[in-house]
């Protein structure tokens, strides 16, 4: 929890105070409203023991509250991606591990920059421990309270509301496949929207999926005993207005790689390749919180991909929502083939003005670009622009792949109409994936986020985030729908 409050009491056990290097040489503390803590750590700059170096700590004990100064180097040259790692450096550090509630004064009031520190706290203080056994004696950073030293403003109140939809993400997306299943990503929506009067729901099962021909997607889901589902929520914030946004996820709770078997090494973080689907509902989330004034669809298309007799075949054809026939060449490439029955359907049933899809779609995405970026493929650069520009400023960033004429040939079948893998060894496989759905989309303006890469971190941690889910795409649709306020 935060709380924003314009000076601090150090009434708590704790105070950490941030201090850029140049209020340590100009000898500014103005922010640190205490007398005597501001004598102290003059004290301490003047016996040359602090700095303000990027992550140096100094720890202090005054009126036996522990004061924690920590360095943010020069603010002006470091980033604001560094700012939440600093911060998640901080919140983490030992000399906390006994505070329950915590004050922080940061080294500016600047908007992003308080904006940076609650993200660095809130994000950067997560870990997924349903699964460690629980010792009661040690507190959670992320469940603390903190308090920051500055008038609350509505902005700042957003970014903790936008965190809230950001952890619900991570935790869908760290738990086990066997978990959140389709029932449960089915009962995490309907209890969103629970009692909310403008918002309606259209969930197709195997029946329905079967009458109204999403072939696609029943083919991925032919091994899994599990009910096949395309959750739809109509939200109504703008009144009569007839523009919609449809955010459309990937929600394989499972990729195996079908009959196309994954090897060892790539199957084990394959509970993320829900990741699309779990962004879409944390966001959904955000704008029930927020009471968005846009309107908005909301679309998971969950299925799970399993080895079995039943399981769908490679070389197989089977024809889509939209009527086109798509050749299975890979059953691995499974994440195109229910987005394609999703973006059919919606498109002709809901007429959106818009699409964003996000998928953890391709490990060739992952390749091209690492884990700091989701890529970021689109049939309208405005819009693309517009969605790169707003991944800067919320550090949930994206970075445009080429969409072209000519890349329409690498996903032409010999015996149908299009097939479900792209060039030879995967060259280009970001793309190629990419213009796959293109065909599906109905010449709408879109913009698919490939987070395959971004969403997940498979080791210790990276920059501000720990092991597992990130929550990537929560924080940039978040902000664009609030730009289409
Ligand atoms: N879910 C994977 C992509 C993925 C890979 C996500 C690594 C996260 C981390 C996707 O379904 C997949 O298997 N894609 C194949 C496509 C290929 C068979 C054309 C891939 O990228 O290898
Ligand atoms: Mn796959
Ligand atoms: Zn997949």
């Amino acid at each position: 929890m935060i709380r924003f409050q314009p000076a601090v009491k150090f009434d708590k056990t704790a105070t950490i105070i941030f201090l850029d290097k140049i209020q340590i040489q100009k000898r500014n503390f103005t922010l640190v409203t205490s007398a005597t803590i501001r004598d102290t750590i003059k004290s301490i700059v003047e016996a040359g023991q602090f700095h303000g170096d990027e992550k140096e700590t100094f720890p202090l004990i005054i009126n036996k509250k522990l004061i924690l100064l920590v360095g943010v180097g020069e603010s002006h040259k470091v980033n604001l991606t560094a700012i939440r790692t600093i911060v998640r450096q901080a919140a983490l550090s030992s000399y906390l591990k006994k505070s329950k509630e915590i004050d922080v004064i940061p080294q500016n009031r600047d908007d992003a920059t308080i904006i940076a520190i609650i993200e660095g706290i809130l994000i950067g203080t997560y870990s997924w421990d349903k699964y460690r056994t629980a010792n009661d004696k040690i507190i959670r950073p992320f469940d603390r309270s903190y308090t920051i030293a500055v008038a609350a403003k509505t902005q700042y109140e957003n970014a903790v509301i936008t965190c809230q939809g950001l952890t619900l993400t991570r935790n869908l997306i760290n738990d086990n496949a066997d978990t959140v299943d389709s029932d449960f990503l089915e009962k995490t929506v309907s209890g969103l929207i629970r009692g909310k009067k403008n918002v309606t729901i259209e969930i197709l099962n195997r029946k329905e999926m079967k009458s109204k021909g999403l072939n696609l997607h029943l083919a991925v889901n032919q091994g899994s005993p599990k009910e096949p589902k395309l959750i739809i929520v109509k939200y109504n914030g703008a009144g009569k207005s007839a523009d919609y946004t449809a955010l459309v996820g990937k929600g394989i709770t499972f990729d195996t790689g079908g009959l196309n078997l994954k090897p060892t090494g790539h199957m084990e973080t394959m509970r993320s390749d829900m990741s699309g689907a779990a962004a879409v509902i944390g966001t959904l989330k955000n704008v029930l919180a927020l009471n968005l004034k846009t309107n908005i669809i909301f679309a998971v298309a969950v299925a799970e991909n399993c080895i079995g007799s039943a399981a769908f075949k490679p070389g197989d054809v089977f024809r889509g929502y939209n009527g086109k026939t798509v050749e299975i060449l890979n059953t691995d490439a499974e994440g195109r083939l229910v987005l394609a029955d999703a973006l059919a359907y919606i498109a002709k049933n809901y007429k959106p003005s818009r699409f964003i899809d996000l998928a953890t779609l391709t490990g060739a995405c992952v390749v091209a670009l690492g884990y700091d970026f989701s890529g970021l493929v689109s049939n309208d650069d405005a819009f693309a622009q517009s969605l790169i520009a707003i991944s800067n400023t919320t550090d949930d960033r994206a970075w445009q792949l080429p969409s072209y004429t000519e890349i329409k040939e690498y996903v032409k079948s010999e015996i149908a109409d299009l097939k479900n893998v792209g060039l030879p060894k995967g060259a280009g496989g970001a793309i190629t994936a990419a213009e796959f759905l293109r065909n599906f989309v109905n010449d709408i303006p879109w913009v698919h986020l490939d987070i395959a890469g971004s969403s997940f971190v498979d080791g210790k941690g990276r920059h501000y985030y720990g092991h597992g889910a990130t929550g990537a795409g929560v924080r940039l649709l978040t902000s664009y729908l609030r730009s289409k306020e």
